[in-house]
């Protein structure tokens, strides 16, 4: 059989994000949406995976199963607690989880914000408010200057288009909805303000111009700081598709959710690219899901080959390398999850061999999860995790991927 081989120092990852697999993040604006009457949010996370504490435990079974590398998350809400309150203990927590990271050989991709901020931030009017930017930079200015010389890799923002996506996608009400949502009223009520504005239930047309300026205050701030590792952004990017005439409305969606994003990266290291199926337009819009294609878990249909056709546009339209920070399935059949991962890794091979510079892979995610509004229903995870002992059990998925990635190789 025939070997497809990676090049040499590709990064093989896990991903994960604190809010989903930490625990107890009880400061961020998440927190709050979850506990107010009609809360977008299916259940709680409570104690998640309780990865916080057992972080040491963690690392060293995906360091065991073969991955060279580890995407995480560091939390706002712990490391600024309150405005301009900055915790050494958090940090020196991070500090602690990178060390460990190295321990293993695992090159740490740190991700800064990973949908959740302060209850101080939302309060404040959170993305919504452009002048808010500045406290973001502010904190990734802090943390770098306390974590910097132990990150491999630095992912400013996670998905700050997700939300566009989502709503182009039907699977988000429009801004006007989000302005006025009554659960809202009540985390503002809640946290004693008039607003609260917390990622991704948020207006996304005024998120998206504070987002674009906050990364670019970020890159400065991190690169000012420690910064000597490469840092990028990353976006929720699907395979846009036109059928039937639908060029115009394809182009138009992929602008305003893609573009707009990728033109402000122009100046950095890499792109992460974080995709997970395929959007299909017609002449009047979004289009359903296509008769007879499989659903996963999520509602979008089983579309692995998405990754290649994200990795070439992100690629073409920015000159960037790429590194591939997210792309999964949610499913509790984890002959999918392989089938999926396989076909995905087989279309970043071509992307290779047609010589796009890919620089990793990192499956999404390192545990079944908090899937945020869906609670923990859809499983994700190469690692599941019966939350009533927090044992964790390996799937045949886990192995199968760390072997690729001991090889550097798959098999064709
Ligand atoms: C996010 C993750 C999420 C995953 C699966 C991405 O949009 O970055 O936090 O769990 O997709 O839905």
């Amino acid at each position: 059989m025939a070997e497809l081989t990676f090049p040499n120092g590709f990064l093989w990852g896990v991903a994960g994000a604190a809010h989903q697999i930490e625990g107890n993040n009880v400061n961020s604006d998440c927190w709050v949406l979850e506990h107010v009457p009609d809360s977008p949010y299916a259940e709680p996370s409570g104690d998640a995976c309780d990865h916080y504490h057992r972080y040491p435990e963690d690392i060293k079974l995906i360091a065991s199963l073969g991955f060279n590398s580890y995407r995480f998350s560091i939390e706002w809400a712990r490391i600024e607690p309150e405005e301009g309150e900055f915790s050494y203990a958090a940090l020196e927590h991070y500090r602690r989880m990178l060390a460990t990271c190295h321990e293993h050989d695992l090159t740490p991709i740190v991700t800064y914000h990973h949908f959740t901020s302060p209850r101080w931030f939302a309060a404040k009017g959170g993305w919504e408010v452009m002048a808010n930017a500045e406290l973001f930079a502010r904190y990734c200015e802090r943390a770098t200057k306390h974590l910097g010389d132990l990150i491999g890799v630095g992912c400013t923002l996670n998905e700050p288009n997700v939300g566009l996506l989502i709503q182009n996608m039907g699977f988000m009400p429009p801004d006007e909805k989000l302005a006025t949502a009554p659960y809202r009223a009540a985390a503002a009520k809640a946290v004693g303000s008039d607003t609260f504005a917390a990622f991704p239930n948020c207006q996304q047309g005024l998120a998206r111009d504070t987002f674009l300026k906050a990364h670019r205050m970020a890159f400065e701030a991190i690169k000012a700081r420690r910064g000597y590792f490469p840092v990028g952004l990353t976006l929720a990017m699907s395979d846009h598709q036109a059928v039937e005439g639908g060029e115009a409305v394809r182009d138009r969606v992929r602008h305003n959710v893609d573009d707009v994003f990728l033109d402000v990266t122009k100046a950095d290291d890499f792109i992460g690219v974080q995709t997970y199926s395929r959007s299909r337009y017609g002449s009047d819009g979004t289009l359903p899901a296509e008769q007879g294609i499989e659903v996963t878990q999520m509602g979008y249909e089983f579309w692995p080959e998405a990754l290649e056709a994200t990795i070439r546009y992100a690629s073409s339209y920015t000159g960037l390398p790429v590194l591939v920070t997210e792309n999964g399935i949610g499913t509790e059949d984890d002959t999918r999850r392989l089938e999926y991962v396989q076909r995905a890794l087989h279309g970043a091979h071509r992307c290779l061999q047609d010589g796009i510079v890919v620089r990793g892979y990192c499956y999404w995610s390192v545990f079944d999860n908090f899937e945020w509004t869906f609670g923990y229903r859809p499983k994700f995870g190469l690692i599941a995790v019966d939350r009533s002992t927090q044992t964790r059990t390996l799937k045949p998925s886990a192995t199968w991927l760390g072997n690729v990635a001991k090889a550097n190789a798959l098999s064709d």
